[in-house]
C-alpha cells in the first residue's frame, strides 16, 4: 500500500498544488505590463474606502482619498505577509518528513507570499513616483512579525485565516465589480486574489491540524493572544489613519479646518477597521471555523473586544 494514503488530507493539498500551478503568474509580464499608475482613476473601491460617507469632499478629493487608501492597502499586505510567510514556513516543517503534498503546497504558499511582498514593494515605488511627495508608512514588517510570532501558533493561524478570507470578499464583492478603478490597481489585486484562493484552503487545513494539539487551557490562552493581535492591528490602523489624513491635508490643495480634519480622520479609521478587522470578523466562513473551535464564553470575550473598536 502506498504510504501517502496515511495522510487523510493529502488529496486536498494536492488539489491546492494543482490550482497554484494553473494560476501561476509573474510580476512584470502578467501584472505590471509596462503600465504606470493613473491619477485620474480611483484605486480602492467605494465599498472599502467608504469615501461616499465623506460628504465634505469634492469628487477629486474623494478620488485622492481612494488613492491614499489604496496605497496603504498595498503596504498593509506587504506588512502582514511577512509574518504570514514566517508562520506558514514554520508549520510546514511538520510535513518535511511526512505528507509531501502538504510540504509542496506550503512551500508554494511561501514562495507566492514572497512574490506578493515583492509586488507590493514594486507598486509602492510606482505610486511614490505617480503621487505627490510626503506619504508615510513607517511600520517595520520585521518588527511587527517578531511581535506577532511571539504569540501562540493558534492565534497567528486564526489571524491569517481571517486576513486571507477577507481578501476573497474584498476582491469579489468590491474590487472586481467596480469599473471606475485604475486597471493596474485592479490587476494587482486580481492576481493576488488568484493565489489567496489557494492560501485560504491551506490556512484551514493547518488550523484544523493544529487545533486538536492544544489543551483547553492552551486554547483559552490562545484566544487572549488572538484578541491581543487584533488590538495590535488596530493600533497600526489608528497610526496609519493619522498619517494618511496628514498626507491628504498636505496635498489636497485647500485648507482643512480642525473639525473637518477630525471627522475625516475618524472616517478613514472606520474604513480601515472595516477593511482589516470587521470584513474578516463578520465573514461567515471565519465565524463558522472560529465558532467550531472555541467555547461560548471565549466567543463572547472576542465579541466584547471587537465591540470596543466600533
Ligand atoms: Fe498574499
Ligand atoms: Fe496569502
Amino acid at each position: 500500500m502506498n504510504a501517502i494514503m496515511n495522510f487523510p488530507d493529502t488529496d486536498k493539498y494536492a488539489r491546492v498544488i494543482k490550482a497554484s500551478k494553473i494560476v501561476h503568474w509573474e510580476i512584470e509580464p502578467d501584472v505590471i505590463k509596462g503600465r504606470t499608475f493613473d491619477l485620474t482613476k480611483k484605486y480602492l473601491p467605494d465599498g472599502l474606502s467608504l469615501v461616499p460617507e465623506m460628504s465634505t469632499l469634492s469628487d477629486a478629493e474623494k478620488r485622492l482619498v481612494s488613492q491614499i487608501q489604496g496605497r496603504t492597502y498595498a503596504n498593509i499586505f506587504g506588512l502582514v505577509e511577512r509574518f504570514i510567510t514566517a508562520k506558514l514556513l514554520d508549520v510546514g516543517r511538520d510535513h518535511t518528513l511526512g505528507d509531501q503534498n502538504a510540504l509542496e503546497a506550503l512551500v508554494r504558499f511561501s514562495d507566492e507570499e514572497i512574490k506578493h511582498q515583492m509586488l507590493f514593494r514594486r507598486i509602492e515605488s510606482m505610486m511614490s513616483t505617480a503621487m505627490p511627495a510626503g506619504y508615510r508608512f513607517d511600520v517595520d514588517p520585521d518588527m511587527v512579525a517578531r511581535a506577532v510570532l511571539s504569540k501562540s501558533t493558534w492565534a497567528v493561524l486564526m489571524l491569517t485565516l481571517h486576513i486571507e478570507l477577507f481578501v476573497q470578499n474584498h476582491y469579489r464583492q468590491s474590487i472586481e465589480p467596480d469599473d471606475q478603478l485604475s486597471e493596474l490597481f485592479k490587476d494587482v489585486f486580481l492576481y493576488h486574489w488568484k493565489d489567496e484562493s489557494q492560501h485560504v484552503v491551506l490556512d484551514q487545513l493547518e488550523l484544523k491540524r493544529h487545533d486538536p494539539t492544544l489543551t483547553p487551557e492552551q486554547r483559552d490562552s490562545a484566544v487572549d493572544d488572538f484578541i491581543a493581535l487584533v488590538a495590535a492591528v488596530d493600533g497600526i490602523l489608528r497610526m496609519q489613519a493619522k498619517a494618511d489624513m496628514a498626507y491628504f491635508v498636505a496635498t489636497c490643495g485647500r485648507p482643512v479646518g480642525t473639525g473637518e480634519r477630525a471627522t475625516l480622520e475618524a472616517q478613514i479609521l472606520k474604513a480601515y477597521r472595516w477593511q482589516y478587522i470587521f470584513s474578516g470578523a463578520t465573514h461567515p466562513r471565519f465565524q463558522m471555523i472560529l465558532g467550531s473551535m472555541i467555547t461560548e464564553p471565549q466567543g463572547k470575550r472576542i465579541a466584547a473586544a471587537l465591540a470596543t473598536l466600533q
